[in-house]
């Protein structure tokens, strides 16, 4: 079972995987990091550029990118990830990579993989969810054994980033994302969500039927599995209680 940790807000979360993160660079200066983008990882990313350790070691892969932003769009995930992971971290830009980042699209998810493998695999993937679901931008319906391919955005996840871009029609229709087989192989997931608005996509992705159509059910088939959520985040969970008790009694020695 997934470990799931209620906390009171996002700065709580983020000072527990800011502090998770730092212990895995303690026993590994260049750990890989799985990077997610949007509004949620946001916490951790502050929480870990305060504590100032040095991360120049560290390598990232970004878990998805939009397709067809011109190059250096303040809202591709490249610049997001420039922007609000790599110079406050003080990460070393070369050692970041972005889905698409290299040669022609069609071959972009082969190689994308590959580059994932030759770095000996994620150690620990940071992930959001959407309002439908998605993890990554694995839209409902994506299959669990999936790689990093392109993929065309649901209705609801256009209209939910929306909020970065001039108006709705100017969210890319496509994407390229790390698939649910990718994000199983990462060893350690750190799911993280704050808000009413997550609570059904919580609840169906940690208490629901393991199904495509609820991609985030994924993480129900992964060894080790952190999820954070703020208590309106938490609403709709059945085993709340239960929830509270198991991080409230946790062994000295249990961390996420
Ligand atoms: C972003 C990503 C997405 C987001 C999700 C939630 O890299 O992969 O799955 O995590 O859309 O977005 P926010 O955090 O903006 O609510």
């Amino acid at each position: 079972m997934a470990e799931i940790v209620i906390v009171s807000d996002m700065a709580a979360a983020g000072e527990l995987a800011a502090d998770a993160i730092l212990a895995l660079v303690a026993q590994k200066p260049d750990a890989v990091l799985g990077l997610a983008t949007g509004s949620t990882p946001l916490a951790v990313y502050r929480a870990l550029a305060a504590k100032g350790a040095d991360l120049s070691r560290v390598r990232g892969f970004a878990l998805d990118e939009y397709v067809g932003l011109p190059p250096g769009h303040p809202e591709s995930y490249r610049a997001v990830i420039t922007r609000d992971v790599v110079e406050p971290l003080g990460l070393d830009p070369a050692l970041v990579r972005v889905p698409g980042d290299r040669g022609p699209l069609e071959t972009a998810g082969a190689d994308y993989e590959r580059a994932i493998i030759e770095a000996g695999g994620i150690d620990l993937q940071i992930l959001g969810i959407g309002t439908d679901g998605h993890i990554g931008f694995n839209e409902p319906g994506s299959s669990f054994a999936s790689l990093t391919r392109v993929k065309t955005l649901t209705a609801q996840t256009r209209e939910d980033n929306a909020r970065f871009f001039d108006s709705p029609a100017d969210v890319p229709v496509h994407c390229i994302t790390q698939g649910l087989g990718t994000i199983q192989r990462a060893r350690h997931l750190v799911l993280l969500a704050f808000g009413e608005g997550k609570a059904a996509a919580i609840a169906a992705a940690v208490e629901g039927p393991i199904t495509a159509s609820s991609p985030g059910s994924a993480i129900q088939l992964h060894a080790h599995v952190s999820v954070l959520v703020d208590e309106a985040a938490a609403s709709r969970l059945a085993n709340v209680d239960y929830y509270r008790h198991a991080w409230a009694n946790r062994l000295p020695w249990e961390t996420l």
